[in-house]
């Protein structure tokens, strides 16, 4: 099959960078197919580590790489990640695709804050707020909708055009602001003694129609029409990778809705995320080992307390160790992730909405000498056991208790590059998920490394 896609299993960071990369080599186009700033993937190349917020990851290995309509690009962002590359890389941008410009970002925070200062006056600890990456990802798909947006095209088309619809929509955006009693600002993330904090920088419509028009200029040469190239290249036989961003969790339909990203992040919807017909394709999800969250929302296997932001000091010893191992901390947010006991329930749900034809295990090292291991086989839900995950009853899921099924410990797995070699906890492990999905694991990644990497017959493109 030519068409491969990578899609996460769970609620985001999965290690999907990892994957991408490895299917990559043999790919001849890398196609990013949802969401924008909000996700960030981390590749290891050689002893560098390498953070791409908007990139497709194929510019690692100086494929074309193409940005398709359904993802939504902050361009001061793109001009950046590309200066750091001397934009020397083989890029295309649909023209269809949505910008998301400062008011996005300004808009976006407002309603947090708003939500945060409601659940304050309700006397709530957590409320209404969804812990977003205040990346402008909602507002920006939401003008898609509503058709008042800014796409590409407009973005490097007509001036007078494109500043005309800057104005109105920042207009728009303020007197939305306005009416939650709040000013026009943007969030300026910053962690300051390992304490994460969110400065006001105000926010002018001069500044906004600047960065518009500068910008456009800069990447109207990247303008390509990926939906037709993408078709041509299949036909042609070529190998083309959709790199899929967020997990399936955070899909705006079948997510924890509200909790959830505002674009489609299951792998049928990247059909018309690119633009193609129903091509075969292979698709493999991303199943980290162990789950974690950022953001509020339920996750019924969580180690940690319910509560959004992490409380570390009455975290779970498990949930505090996989922390520490994994450096689950956001890699745009620089938030602590929620962790959580390995669970079929969710990913039985995951395997459903996808069709998972490969399960790529991540971060499996990652839970040696953790003895026993506890995986969730089935959720108990007002005295009723189930296996069905019911998604978009979020209060249901935070009346669920866990039914855990107990799986012996492993050693160290790292240096591990056979399946043979594993030891029996770990295999048993890999089993389970087999049975709950009826997809071979047939990728395992036991560290960070290219190399530490175990391939079952795995054949990326046949
Ligand atoms: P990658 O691609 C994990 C979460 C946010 C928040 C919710 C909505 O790195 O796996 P948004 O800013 O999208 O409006 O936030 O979705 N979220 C992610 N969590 N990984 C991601 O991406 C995420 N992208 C969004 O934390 O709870
Ligand atoms: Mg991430």
């Amino acid at each position: 099959m030519p068409v491969l896609t990578i899609v996460g299993a769970l609620w985001g960071d999965e290690g999907k960078g990892k994957v991408t990369d490895a299917v990559n080599e043999e790919a001849d186009l890398i196609v990013k197919t949802n969401g924008g700033a909000n996700a960030g993937t981390t590749y290891v190349v050689g002893d560098k580590q390498v953070i791409l917020h908007l990139l497709p990851s194929g510019v690692l290995r100086k494929k074309r790489s193409l940005l398709a309509q359904n993802i939504v690009m902050r361009p001061e962002l793109l001009c950046k990640e590309l200066e750091e590359f001397n934009w020397d890389v083989d890029l295309g941008i649909d023209p269809r695709l949505h910008v998301t410009l400062p008011y996005h970002l300004a808009l976006d925070y407002a309603r947090e804050k708003a939500a945060d200062i409601k659940a304050k006056g309700d006397n709530k600890t957590s409320g209404g707020a969804i812990g977003t990456t205040l990346s402008g990802i909602g507002p920006t798909y939401e003008q898609q909708k509503s058709r008042a947006g800014i796409r590409f095209c407009d973005l490097c088309g007509d001036e007078t055009k494109l500043k005309a619809k800057v104005k109105s929509n920042y207009e728009y955006v303020k007197g939305i602001i306005s009416q939650l009693g709040l000013e026009m600002v943007m969030p300026d993330r910053k962690i300051i003694e390992g304490k994460y904090i969110i400065e006001d920088v105000p926010l002018t419509l001069e500044q906004c129609e600047e960065l518009a028009v500068e910008s456009g200029k800069k990447l109207k040469k990247y303008m390509a029409d990926v939906s037709s190239e993408v078709y041509d290249a299949v036909k042609a036989g070529k190998k083309v990778v959709l790199q899929g961003a967020q997990g399936t969790l955070l899909d705006i339909a079948f997510g924890n809705y509200p909790k959830v990203t505002s674009s489609d992040v299951r792998a049928p919807a990247v059909y018309t995320a690119v633009g193609i017909p129903a091509f075969p394709m292979k698709v493999v999800g991303i199943v980290k080992a162990y789950p974690t969250k950022v953001g509020s929302g339920p996750v019924v296997t969580c180690l940690d307390c319910q509560k959004w932001p992490v409380d570390e000091s009455v975290s779970d010893p498990v949930a505090k160790l996989i922390r520490g191992r994994g450096k689950e901390f956001g890699a745009t947010t620089g938030r602590a992730r929620r962790v959580g006991w390995p669970d079929m329930v969710v990913l039985k749900y995951s395997q459903q909405l996808n069709g998972f034809t490969d399960i790529a295990l991540t971060r499996f090292d990652l839970l040696c000498d953790i003895n026993p291991l506890k995986v969730c086989t089935a959720y108990e839900i007002d005295g009723k056991t189930t296996d069905k995950y019911p998604g978009w009853d979020l209060d249901a899921l935070a009346r669920a208790k866990p039914v855990y099924t107990e799986i012996e410990g492993f050693p160290d797995i790292s240096n591990v590059r056979k399946y043979e070699d594993l030891p029996s906890g770990a295999k048993k492990f890999v089993e389970l998920i087999e049975k709950t999905t009826g997809a071979p694991v047939s990728i395992i990644s036991v560290g960070p490394e290219r190399n530490q990497t175990i391939f079952r017959d795995f054949k990326a493109f046949e």
